[in-house]
């Protein structure tokens, strides 16, 4: 499906203090956006942002980046991030591909990659965020130990994650294809389209052995 173009979408983010269109010019010095050393967590194709702000909300020692490159929908993340006003939150326009441009080695503490595109065709499983291609990115930038957590509604991009998560020498720590809905878990929008329709959320955490 194409998205319609929204003329105002990247005139609003430009406005927008909180959310970064030039990540490049923070690279090494995200703490000084923070300003601390806490921890920073990044979410990958954050959508409309509701999964980083929640998080941020109940992490407040925990710095957020909501990361995604499609202005037609993040500006909505924009706006939530910007009426939030947490000091612990932002917001980056941009692709995932290009992460060791935005981040130094080991400036990263934690990835999360909710619901990106499971791209089926076997000529398009290069642009899975979980491929191979972008798990040698993420290496770049996450510190070692570090983990990744990756929920899907897609069974073929589950399965062919734990490969690239084992190829790349990532230890898979947990694997479901049927993760339980906890009243204490931070559901994204897509995670709650599937489970309403009775679709089963897989999930991987992985973690960086460096
Ligand atoms: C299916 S949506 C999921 C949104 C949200 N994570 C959720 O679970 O509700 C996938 C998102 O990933 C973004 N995306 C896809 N490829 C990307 C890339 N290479 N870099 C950054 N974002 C990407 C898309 O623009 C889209 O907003």
């Amino acid at each position: 499906m194409r998205l319609r173009k929204k003329h105002f979408a990247i005139p609003e983010l430009e406005e927008n203090k909180k959310v970064f269109l030039h990540p490049e010019e923070n690279k090494g010095s995200w703490g000084e956006i923070f300003k601390n050393n806490n921890p920073i967590h990044l979410e990958l194709g954050a959508g409309r942002g509701g999964f980083a702000l929640r998080m941020a909300e109940k992490n407040p020692k925990i710095n957020f980046l909501a990361l995604d490159l499609e202005a037609n929908v993040f500006v909505y993340a924009g706006r939530l991030i910007k009426e939030a006003d947490l000091d612990n939150l932002f917001g980056v326009l941009a692709r995932a591909e290009n992460l060791c441009d935005y981040f130094a080695k080991g400036e990263v503490s934690k990835i999360y990659i909710n619901f990106c595109n499971p791209w089926p065709k076997p000529r398009q499983h290069k642009r899975r965020l979980t491929h191979p291609r972008l798990l040698e990115v993420y290496k770049n930038i996450l510190k070692e130990g570090s983990e990744i957590e990756v929920k899907t509604d897609d069974d073929g991009l589950y399965l062919a994650s734990l490969e690239y998560f084992k190829d790349s020498g990532f230890e898979v720590l947990e694997a479901t294809d049927d993760l339980e809905e906890r009243e204490d878990s931070i559901q994204t929008d897509y995670e709650k389209k599937w489970r309403s329709q009775n679709i089963k959320i897989k999930y991987i955490k992985a973690k960086f052995i460096g």
